[in-house]
C-alpha cells in the first residue's frame, strides 16, 4: 500500500472500550452504535447473553456453560469514513484480568454511568486503569428516561470520586417521564425527544436562545435548564481539546441508550473528538504509528476455541504498520520468526479470516503455544519491545493442590503455563511454600480448574482464601516475623515479596506498627 494511503487509514481508526458497571446500560449503547454503523439490523443481536438469540460460541466448554459470548471481544463498523474498533470489557460474573488488559490496548474509552445510580465500583476500577495510561475518556449519562440523581450532583461525582474535570456537552431538560431532551451547548441547538425525526433539533441563535414560538420554552423545565447551563457557563469547566485528549477532561454526553436518545450526537462527536492510534512506548522510545513498519503487541489470549484442535487465539493489538497474511515477523521477547498465516478478525456474531490489517485495528492470530501476553511482535531485524503490561491487583485469593500427589509433573507443567499466559497469577506462602493463585473475578479460577482438567489431565483442589489487599513491598528484606493470618506474607511469581492483608483495618493496623515497611500498590504506582 502507498504511504499515504496507509497514513489515511491508519489515522481513519478509532478503538474504544466501553467501561461501565453492569446493568449500566453497556450493552444497550453498544448495540446502538452498531445499528448506526448498520453491522446488526436489529436490537439484541449482541445481546443474547440474556435474550438467548446469540449463537452460542463453541470456543470454550465453560463459556458454554455459562453463555459467555466471547465472539463479540472485538467489534467493528465504519461510520462517516471512520472505521470503529469496539473492544468489549466483559463484567458481571466474567470480568477477569483479561478486561483490565483490553484496556491496555484501546486510544479511548467510553465510560457509560446509570444516572440513576451514580459511579459504582467496576467503574472506578476501570476508569483507574484508564487514567494510569492518560487516555481520554467520554462519558455517557446513561437512562435520563429514568428518575435519577441530580444532574450537578453527577458532575460532582466525577470530580470527587473519580478525580477528573468534566465538561457537559450537553444538559438535560428534565429526566424520567418528563424528560424533554437536551440543550446541547457544543452544537448550539436543542435536541427534544420526539416519536418521530421531525423536528428533532431546534437550532439555537448566537445568544443561545430558541426561536420565537417554540414549544419546549414555554416549560418551566427548560427555564431550569437554561439557569443551569447559565452556572456551568460560569462556574463550570472550560471546554478543552488538550485536556480531552490528555485524560484530565471528560466531555459528559446526557442520554438514554434504551431509547436511542443522544447517542448519535454522542457517535458524531466522539468521532470527531477521539484520537487516532496513539504512539506506544517501548524500549526504544516512542514508536509512531504511521511511520514504523508493522509491529504490534499480545494483550489476550483466548485458549480452546476450538475444543477439537485445543488451539488458542491470541489477540494483536496492532500498534504501527500494516498486517498482511502470511506476512513473516519476530517474536521480539525470543527473537525468533513466525510467519502470519492464520489471522482473523471478529465482527458482532462471526470471525472471518483477515487478510490486512493496519494500526490501531484488532486480529486473532492463531497460537500454537508461542505467544505470551505482553509479547511483542515485529516486522524487520530492527527488533523493540513495548513496554510490559501493567499488574493488575488481584483481590480474591485460593490456595491450590494437585487431588493426585502422583500428578505433580503435569501439576507443575500446568501451573507455570496457565500463569504465563495470564489465567490467573501465582504466589507462594513465604513459610509454607504453598501454592496460592490470585484473580480479579471468580471466572478466572474456573478457567484455570478447567483446562487444567481439560489439558493436563490434572484434577486440583481449591481452597478459597476469600478476598485480600494485597500490598507489594519494597524492600525485600523484611522480617518474616511480620507474616500472620492477617498479614501473609507471599512471593509473587516474580519473587517480589507481597504482603496479603485480611481487610483494609488489618491494612491500616499494619501500617501503624511498622511504618518502616513500605507497601504500594502497583496500580497505583
Ligand atoms: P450492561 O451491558 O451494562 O450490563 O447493561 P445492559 O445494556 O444489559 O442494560 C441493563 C438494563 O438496563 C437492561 O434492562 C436495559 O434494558 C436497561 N437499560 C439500558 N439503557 C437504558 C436506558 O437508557 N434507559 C432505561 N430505562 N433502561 C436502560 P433489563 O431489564 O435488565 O434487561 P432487559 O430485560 O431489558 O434485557
Amino acid at each position: 500500500m502507498k504511504t499515504e494511503a496507509l497514513k489515511d487509514k491508519i489515522l481513519s481508526r478509532k478503538t474504544f472500550a466501553i467501561i461501565s458497571h453492569p446493568d449500566a446500560g453497556k450493552t444497550t449503547l453498544t448495540e446502538q452504535l452498531l445499528l448506526f454503523g448498520g453491522v446488526i439490523r436489529n436490537a439484541g443481536t449482541v445481546k443474547g447473553k440474556k435474550s438467548g438469540k446469540f449463537a452460542t460460541s463453541d470456543w470454550m466448554e465453560i463459556e458454554k456453560q455459562r453463555g459467555i459470548s466471547v465472539t463479540s471481544s472485538v467489534m467493528q463498523f465504519q461510520y462517516k469514513n471512520r472505521h470503529i474498533n469496539i473492544l468489549d470489557t466483559p463484567g458481571h460474573q466474567d470480568f477477569s484480568e483479561d478486561t483490565y488488559r483490553t484496556l491496555t490496548a484501546v486510544d479511548s474509552a467510553v465510560m457509560v454511568i446509570d444516572s440513576t445510580k451514580g459511579i459504582e465500583d467496576q467503574t472506578i476500577k476501570l476508569f483507574q486503569v484508564c487514567r494510569k495510561r492518560g487516555i481520554p475518556i467520554f462519558t455517557f449519562m446513561n437512562k435520563m428516561d429514568r428518575i435519577g440523581k441530580d444532574p450537578l450532583e453527577l458532575l460532582a461525582e466525577l470530580e470527587e470520586v473519580l478525580g477528573i474535570e468534566s465538561y457537559p456537552m450537553n444538559w438535560p431538560i428534565g429526566m424520567g417521564k418528563d424528560f424533554l431532551g437536551v440543550y446541547d451547548r457544543y452544537y448550539n441547538r436543542i435536541e427534544q425527544v420526539r416519536e418521530t425525526g421531525e423536528n428533532r433539533y431546534l437550532a439555537l441563535d448566537e445568544n443561545g436562545h430558541a426561536p420565537d414560538g417554540a414549544n419546549i420554552t414555554s416549560s418551566p423545565l427548560y427555564s431550569t435548564c437554561i439557569e443551569e447551563v447559565q452556572l456551568l457557563s460560569e462556574a463550570g469547566n472550560e471546554f478543552s481539546i488538550e485536556k480531552i485528549q490528555n485524560g484530565t477532561l471528560t466531555p459528559v454526553f446526557f442520554g438514554s441508550g434504551l431509547t436511542n436518545f443522544g447517542v448519535q450526537t454522542f457517535l458524531d462527536t466522539y468521532v470527531e473528538l477521539a484520537p487516532s492510534p496513539q504512539p506506544r512506548h517501548s524500549n526504544e522510545g516512542f514508536m509512531e504509528p504511521t511511520t514504523t513498519p508493522f509491529s504490534g503487541f499480545i494483550f489476550k489470549i483466548q485458549a480452546n476455541m476450538n475444543p477439537a484442535h485445543r488451539d488458542r487465539i491470541a489477540f494483536l493489538r496492532i500498534c504501527s504498520g500494516q498486517f498482511e497474511r502470511g506476512m513473516s515477523v519476530n517474536i521480539a521477547r525470543t527473537g525468533k520468526p513466525v510467519k502470519l498465516a492464520q489471522s482473523t478478525q471478529f465482527m458482532a456474531d462471526d470471525r472471518h479470516t483477515v487478510d490486512e490489517a493496519v494500526a490501531g485495528d484488532i486480529i486473532g492470530l492463531y497460537d500454537p503455544g508461542i505467544y505470551q501476553i505482553g509479547d511483542t511482535l515485529v516486522e524487520g531485524k530492527d527488533l523493540f519491545q513495548y513496554d510490559r503490561l501493567p499488574t493488575f491487583t488481584p483481590d480474591l485469593f485460593m490456595k491450590v493442590t494437585a487431588k493426585n500427589v502422583m500428578k505433580q509433573k503435569q501439576f507443575q507443567k500446568g501451573l507455570s503455563q496457565l500463569v504465563q499466559e495470564g489465567a490467573v497469577q501465582l504466589y507462594r506462602s513465604l513459610m509454607t511454600e504453598e501454592y496460592i493463585l490470585g484473580a480479579v473475578g471468580q471466572l478466572q479460577f474456573e478457567v484455570f480448574e478447567h483446562r487444567m482438567r481439560g489439558e493436563y489431565n490434572v484434577d486440583t483442589v481449591m481452597q478459597s482464601m476469600g478476598s485480600k489487599i494485597p500490598r507489594w513491598v519494597e524492600d525485600d528484606s523484611v522480617d518474616e516475623s511480620l507474616s500472620s493470618s492477617r498479614s501473609l506474607l507471599v512471593r509473587d511469581r516474580y519473587d517480589k515479596k507481597v504482603f496479603l492483608f485480611e481487610n483494609d483495618f488489618a491494612l491500616r493496623w499494619f501500617e501503624e506498627k511498622n511504618p518502616s515497611v513500605k507497601l504500594y500498590n502497583p496500580m497505583e504506582v
